[in-house]
């Protein structure tokens, strides 16, 4: 029997545009459906659905992006149509399943459609895909929205999909899956008065929340009252601040997040004799609605998917919300009655937020999508038909990333792709996971992804803090690396209970512990499927292990590993039986698995400096216990505002491991580097991980002659050595040929320059490997070799070596400052008929005159020009001077 408070379904809004639901979809297989939240959309709308045959005999799936919401929601249908939870409606979310063979409404989370689309591609028992709070704006969602269109237009023309939101800019939906009508349906809502923090405040969120629900009790005015809250832990912390309220009034404060027991989330929905104080994440805002609310106090702030750039993966940051979803959540408050709204931030504030949510697919981290979208074979995420667009970089780096873990080889997803595609968590994480399946080490790799998937779990050392850093000491147990600290710092966390005051005093934050260790449970929980797909023992092993590992403390203290001992009034780690395992080489080869695109080589034994790949250099933070390694990959990368690169979270690595687990980016060539200190060409092999050299062994036996007398000749180029036969006649060859092909380009002389002149040495240097030799070996054949056969011996016609000149004889032509040039005795010039020219008379040679004591007078390139213009001038000194000549 339908409790009293509740209304007939059918008297829902939705209910009004009933027909027009049923007429579009009987004409057409799409719809975009806008209609305020309560109006009925989720609940009313697969119903209408399954009962006018929309779906034929198939099956109607109910998008969520929510668990809670689709449990809910599911029971609340099955409720209505008196059916069982789990036969006719059912819901299906991760780890948990309530459908049956029967079962022809279901709610699922778009990870869960995902999933089935892998399974079978045409979605063959599915009939309508409805996508509720669609505004959201989902990265799943819009991927699915995707898949479903295109499963629309090719297989499957009969499949329904249904678009629903509350919030929706319905256009440009409509507009992507164009044709398609939108419904929208106009709902009733009351005015809600909000009201704004007169400055702003620096106390906890939690604080100001409580104090806003004391201030509504105090107001006696009636209803119950919804505060919204970014998430459990601050949940938590509202929930302890409201149990020291003043108020006359007895109330109930019932938390709502999806981390609860269903029987706990139903406490919110169910009635009860006090007034309800609801703390929710914004799984309120739009995807449930709770009958009654009358206050809603916002705290403003949501947890949203973004890229971390520190750690190279997708991770939830507290941001404030959009003007938009504070909207919706003042909304809440009007739905059966006029209500109050209670805005923890500044009227002046309110303006400075984003007008609306970004979608998830241009915000967040797409390596996670790109490998679901490989294992669909759509390989071009970046050109693929989306709603909007993701940043073509955003995709690239996915795309790199997904290569260097080995999930992709050229665009193709490999064997540990598939793998890795069936384990719901971030890329670098199940690859971790895969690497610790075969090697008997996943709850180990499983407890590093949690440790490195939230918030900092040890607090920042403070260098005057005696005895953190105490602790601190005794957590670092192994200079292999970092997560071995976290490892036993979480250990100790766990052991004592997460006790907030325990672990304070040794610098640990058991907030963040606490949810370690969730996070730990969530990804074990998800490993299984490894196992199944798997047969190795080892993982087997591996997961009787880590049962016993969380199945709480060990049976007497003094067992433990990290048992305590009192010291200087406070309790520090005791160091006599500190006996944890040795990290075994298996861990930190899954570390380096998941991370080995942040690999690092240190410069200098000891020193933070080192390179990275791609030519990046970083330094590593000092706090890191990986002091010495060579070699080791880092799990957070930050770039400081000097644009410097920090690295944290180490993990010692051995170059042999990467040879062995990402041979494909390995490159192996053999260089001829020059060694300065013994004047010689050394030949050595390099091993490269990508651009970054990880072996390096002299090979000289394998000398390449060729490539050393290169070596040699760039040497030389970075003046490393001089070479003596680098003469005058060799220069002047030079000069000869650049003046040629400069001054009769059609001859097609090729001109030296600095490459040609190292190329001509190296040439030279053929098979040789030390300097002394190269300073011996005869140059100017291989210059010669420089141009094409003839052309040397053009060289005399064009630019001779030698000028013919009157009774003395020929006299020689320099060509070294880039002209040719003859000295000459200017009484000389007299008898000249013309001036003389190269080049086919293109070029003329500059005559240095001198007078006859050989001092230079002038230079000319035009004789009979000076003779006319210059001379004059000079003419009665150099004759008073030289009265022995006979001066024209
Ligand atoms: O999806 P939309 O926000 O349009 O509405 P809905 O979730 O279908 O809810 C319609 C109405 O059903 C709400 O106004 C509630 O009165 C009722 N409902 C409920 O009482 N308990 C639930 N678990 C779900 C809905
Ligand atoms: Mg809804």
């Amino acid at each position: 029997m339908r409790p009293p408070f509740m209304p007939a379904s059918t008297a829902l809004p939705i209910w009004k545009i009933h027909t027009d639901i049923l007429h579009t979809l009987r004409g057409g297989n799409r719809l975009v459906l806008v209609a305020p939240t309560g109006s009925g959309k989720t609940t009313q709308v697969p119903q209408m659905l399954l009962d006018a045959g929309i779906a034929g005999e198939k099956m109607i799936v109910v998008l969520q992006p929510r668990r809670v919401a689709a449990r809910t929601v599911a029971t609340r249908v099955a409720w209505e149509r008196e059916t069982r939870l789990g036969a006719e409606v059912g819901y299906q979310i991760r780890f948990d399943d309530h459908t049956s063979v029967g079962t022809r409404i279901c709610f699922v989370t778009e990870g869960i459609l995902l999933r089935w689309l892998q399974d079978d591609r045409s979605l063959s028992k599915i009939g309508a895909v409805v996508f509720d709070e669609f505004h959201e704006r989902n990265l799943l969602s819009d991927v699915a929205l995707a898949l479903v269109k295109h499963l629309q237009q090719t297989q499957r023309p009969d499949l329904a999909m249904v678009v629903m939101s509350a919030t929706l800019d319905a256009e440009p939906v409509a507009a992507y899956l164009d044709p398609c009508p939108i419904l929208i349906s106009e709902g009733q809502s009351f005015p809600v008065e909000v009201g704004y923090l007169s400055m702003p405040d620096q106390r906890p969120i939690t604080v100001q929340a409580a104090e806003a629900v004391e201030r509504i009790l105090h107001d006696e005015d009636p209803g119950d009252i919804l505060v919204f809250m970014p998430g459990r832990g601050e949940i938590q912390g509202t929930l302890d601040a409201l149990r020291g309220l003043r108020t006359r009034e007895r109330v109930a404060c019932i938390p709502l997040h999806g981390e609860l027991e269903p029987q706990e989330q139903d406490r919110a929905f169910a009635p009860n004799s006090l007034r309800k104080v609801i703390v929710a994440t914004n799984v309120a805002e739009t995807s449930i609605t709770i009958d009654g609310i009358r206050h809603v106090v916002d705290s403003g702030i949501a947890r949203v998917a973004r890229y971390d750039a520190e750690r190279g993966i997708g991770t939830l940051l507290l941001e404030p919300i959009s003007r938009a979803s504070a909207d919706q959540r003042k909304g809440r408050a009007g739905r059966t009655a006029p209500g109050t709204c209670h805005r923890l931030w500044t009227v002046i504030s309110h303006k400075d937020r984003d007008e609306r949510n970004t979608p998830e697919i241009q915000r967040s981290d797409l390596a996670e999508v790109v490998l679901l979208l490989h294992s669909l074979g759509i390989r071009e995420a970046a050109s693929f038909d989306w709603l909007d667009k993701p940043d073509p970089q955003a995709v690239q780096r996915a795309e790199r990333l997904l290569t260097m873990l080995g999930a992709l080889l050229d665009a193709d997803l490999t064997p540990i792709g598939h793998q890795m595609r069936r384990l719901p968590m971030h890329p670098r994480y199940s690859r971790m996971l895969i690497e610790a399946s075969q090697r008997g080490c996943v709850a180990d790799a499983a407890l590093c992804a949690a440790l490195v998937s939230g918030r900092d779990l040890l607090a920042r050392l403070d260098r005057d803090d005696v005895s953190t850093q105490a602790a601190r000491e005794m957590f670092e147990d192994s200079p292999d690396s970092d997560f071995i600290t976290l490892m036993r710092a979480y250990d100790f966390a766990k052991a004592n209970a997460f006790s907030f005051d325990r672990c304070r005093s040794y610098g640990i934050n058991a907030q963040v512990a606490r949810q370690v260790e969730q996070t730990f449970q969530q990804i074990m929980h998800a490993a299984q499927q490894i196992d199944s797909q798997s047969n190795s023992s080892r993982f087997r092993e591996a997961s009787r292990l880590v049962s016993e590992k969380s199945a709480g403390l060990p049976e007497s203290a003094g067992d433990h590993p990290l048992s305590q001992k009192p010291v200087h009034g406070v309790t520090v780690l005791g160091g006599a039986n500190l006996s944890s395992p040795k990290p075994n080489e298996a861990l930190l080869r899954c570390l380096m698995a998941g991370f080995v695109d942040q690999l690092a080589k240190r410069r200098t034994p000891g020193k933070p400096e080192c390179d990275l790949t791609d030519q990046r250099t970083g330094q590593l933070v000092r706090e890191s216990v990986v002091t010495d390694a060579a070699y080791f990959v880092a799990a957070n990368l930050r770039e400081t505002p000097s644009r410097q690169t920090l690295l944290s979270l180490a993990t010692a690595v051995q170059p042999a491991w990467i040879a062995e687990m990402f041979p494909q980016h390995l490159s192996t060539t053999l260089e001829h580097l020059f060694d300065a200190q013994n004047k010689r060409v050394a030949a050595t092999r390099l091993v490269r991980y990508r651009d970054l050299v990880i072996e390096q062994k002299a090979q000289q036996r394998d000398l390449d002659p060729v490539a050393s007398g290169r070596c040699l000749a760039e040497a030389h180029r970075a003046g490393a050595f001089d070479l003596p036969l680098m003469d005058h006649r060799l220069k002047q060859f030079i000069a000869r040929v650049n003046l040629v092909h400069a001054t009769l380009p059609e001859l097609e002389f090729a001109p030296f320059d600095e490459a040609a002149i190292t190329t001509s040495l190296a040439r030279a240097f053929t098979g040789l490997t030390l300097v002394k030799e190269a300073q011996a070996a005869p140059l100017l054949p291989a210059f010669h070799q420089h141009l094409d056969k003839g052309q040397v011996s053009w060289l005399d016609e064009l630019v001779p070596l030698t000028l013919p000149w009157s009774n003395g004889g020929p006299i020689k032509l320099s060509y070294v400052n880039d002209t040719p040039e003859a000295q000459v005795k200017l009484q000389d010039c007299f008898a000249l008929i013309s001036h003389p020219t190269l080049c086919e008379g293109r070029l003329p040679v500059t005559l240095s005159l001198h007078t006859p004591d050989g001092k230079r007078l002038a230079s000319t390139t035009d004789w009979s020009k000076f003779q006319e213009r210059e001379w004059p001038k000079h003419r009665q000194a150099v004759a008073k001077k030289f009265s022995g000549v006979l001066w024209r």
